[in-house]
This record gives structure tokens, sequence and C-alpha cells, in this order.
């Protein structure tokens, strides 16, 4: 069932032309490259894309956290209105403490090794919400209780490294929930975590959703995740994003050549055993793209002339967009015959 807001809500977060250059001995332009998408509140919506296409520099832009070198040269990042790029540092910390919270991969990444974890997420709530010692420890309690961890009472006063990984993934969870925030980025929150925890993870954050209404920006790379669990899905490519569609559209009859064989590499249950499609070649080093279309060298239409030339995101109907002259005129995109 999809918890999709109404369309007509203006959205929480817009991503709008987004673009990140990195610095060095010689700056290299376009590492992001025209990106845009919104999230509406409560929506969620994926960031898909092979590995190195850019879905993790993106959140980090939009968390403010881009690693040293990368720079936005351009666009904008607003969320509740706020323009995030004309936030100072300070100003930044707190919208990530109280608005955006952030759920990454690895737990002990953004967990402090030497503190609590009862006063971690007490931390968090006294400095943005004002509360009393006494009153942010009772909260973590119960956040610890929220996001199924047992005996919580017991458990604030544990350390990162006396829990398991699934447990250290949930007091992530409760840190990144611990003072409200409209938006959750969840980047491969479920990756490093065996099948049944991840469904236990990924079950609490539908919770969460129903519950406190949280928007989620999901990076993944499991598509029957986005399936469960999306509203909406971004695909990018090579640092640019080449196709936006609502979920049940993407997986119905995806636009973009990319999409498409994204979609027919992943195995279908049931099927009789065949050689699944494969993407020939890598993506494009970043930094070293196409001059023309970035996905050209691996596009089963590539060689067109207008395949040869930057493209430029297309709408489509039903708020879809498609970053492929071809798709773009309604001229078929067909799966990449290239068996394994
Ligand atoms: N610290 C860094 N220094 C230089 N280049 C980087 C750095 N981090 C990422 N990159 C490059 O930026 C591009 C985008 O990387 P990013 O990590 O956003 O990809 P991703 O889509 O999240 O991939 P994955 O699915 O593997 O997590 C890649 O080409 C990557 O090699
Ligand atoms: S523009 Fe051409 S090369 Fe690029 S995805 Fe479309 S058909 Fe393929
Ligand atoms: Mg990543």
């Amino acid at each position: 069932m999809s918890l999709a807001p109404p369309p007509s809500r203006e959205p929480l977060l817009a991503v709008s032309d987004l673009a990140i250059d990195l610095a060095g001995e010689t700056v290299q332009r376009g590492l992001i490259h025209d990106v845009s998408f919104t999230v509406a509140p409560g929506e969620s919506v994926a960031l898909i894309g092979e590995s190195g296409c850019g879905k993790t520099m993106t959140g980090m832009a939009v968390l403010g956290l881009l690693p040293r070198g990368f720079t936005v040269s351009s666009g904008s990042i607003r969320l509740g209105g706020r323009d995030l790029l004309a936030c100072s540092e300070r100003e930044l910390r707190s919208v990530r403490g109280r608005s955006l919270g952030a759920i990454f991969q690895e737990p002990m990444s953004s967990l402090d090794p030497t503190m609590r974890v009862g006063d971690q997420i007490a931390e968090a709530r006294r400095l943005h919400l004002g509360e009393s010692r006494k009153v942010a420890r009772a909260r973590a309690e119960e956040l610890l209780d929220r996001v199924g961890i047992a005996d919580a009472a017991r458990r604030l006063d544990s350390y990162p490294h006396e829990l398991s990984g699934g447990m250290q993934q949930r007091v992530m969870i409760a840190s990144a929930i611990a003072c409200d925030p409209d938006l959750v980025l969840a980047d491969e929150p479920t990756t490093a975590l065996d099948v049944t925890i991840q469904a236990e993870i990924l079950e609490l954050l539908r919770e969460l959703r129903r519950e406190q209404g949280i928007a989620v920006l999901l990076v993944t790379h499991d598509l029957g995740v986005v399936a469960d669990f999306c509203d909406r899905v971004v695909v990018m490519y090579a640092g640019t994003v080449v196709e936006r569609a609502g979920v049940d559209e993407l997986f119905a009859d995806p636009a973009h050549p990319y999409t498409r064989a994204l979609l027919d590499a992943v195995p279908q249950t049931g099927h009789p055993r065949t050689l699944l499609p494969v993407i020939q070649g890598r993506v494009p080093v970043a930094g070293r793209f196409p001059a023309g279309c970035r996905f050209e060298p691996r596009c089963p239409h590539g060689g067109d002339e207008r395949c040869l030339a930057p493209q430029h995101e297309t709408a489509l109907p039903g708020a879809r967009s498609v970053r492929c002259a071809r798709a773009a005129a309604g001229e078929p995109v067909t799966r990449p015959a290239v068996p394994a």
C-alpha cells in the first residue's frame, strides 16, 4: 500500500539543478550534474543506480557533509523552504540535529564509541530541544524501546561496541529520529545486516513513517526494497539523474534504457533459470564522462547522432522525467540483449 501524500503538498526537500565539483590539481567539474528531485512530507523516495553513480555524494550534499575538496558549484537544496546552501555550519548542525536525521550502512561511522548510547541520544534532545538531563534520558529510553531494543533502561548505559550490529543499527535509527525530524536520509541502512534483521529494520522504518509521518530518502541497491518501501524513484547514472517516476510506473514501464537494464538484471522468482542480461562495461570514472549522453558507451541504442549530444531532462506525462532523446521522442527502449 502506498503511503504517498497527496501530490498537491509542497515538497519538504527540493534539490534543484545540483552540481558538485572536486578541487585538485585540476578541478573535476560536473561529478554531480544537473540533479533535481523532491521529497514530499511523509513520502519515501529511493535513490538508485550502480556503484559510483553519485547517490551518497548527493545525500552528503543534502546533509551539508561533503568530503573535503568537493564543492557545490551550482543549484539549490531547500528543506522546509529553507535554503541549506546559504546556512552557516552552525545552522546546518542545528538542521541536521533537528529536522534531518541520517542513517548510514555502518553504524559505527555515526555513533561515538566513547559515549554511552543513552547519553548520545539524550544529548541531541538536550542540545536541540532544550530538555533537562532527566527528561532527555527518559526520552532516550523510550526511543531505544521504540526501535526494538530489549531492556532499554539497562542498554542506555551500554557503549556501542557492547552491542550487536543489528542493535547498533537500531541505536543509530533512535539517534536519527531523536528530535522528531521531518526527513531521514538512509544510505544503504540494511546492506551490512543479515536478511532477518534487514526485514526488521525496514519494518521499523515503515512504522516510523506511518506513525510519525517521517519522510525517507532511501539510497539502496535493492530493487525489492524499493518496490516494497518507496513511493517514487530517482535513478542516477554517472553523477546525474536519468529518470524520475512513481514506483509503480517505473517498474511497469521504465523509460530510460539504463533503468530498463537495471530492472532486467534482477532475477525474477518463479521464472526458469536463464542467463540474465548484464549491462556491459562500467560506470565511467568520475570526471571522465562522455561528452554526450553519459550512458552512450553502454547503451544498446548508442551511436545515434542525438546520443552524442549532452542529454537534458524531459518531462513525461504523470510527473515523470527522462534524460534520453530517444525515450523523450517516444521511441522504444528495448532491453540490452546481452546475456552474461
Ligand atoms: N572521497 C572521495 N574522493 C574522490 N572521489 C570520490 C570520493 N568519494 C566518492 N568519490 C567518487 O564520486 C563518485 C560518486 O560516488 P558515490 O560514493 O556518491 O557513489 P554511490 O552511488 O554512492 O556508490 P555506492 O553504491 O558504491 O555507494 C564516484 O565516482 C566516486 O569514485
Ligand atoms: S540518449 Fe541515446 S545513448 Fe543515451 S540513453 Fe538514450 S538512447 Fe541510449
Ligand atoms: Mg554510496
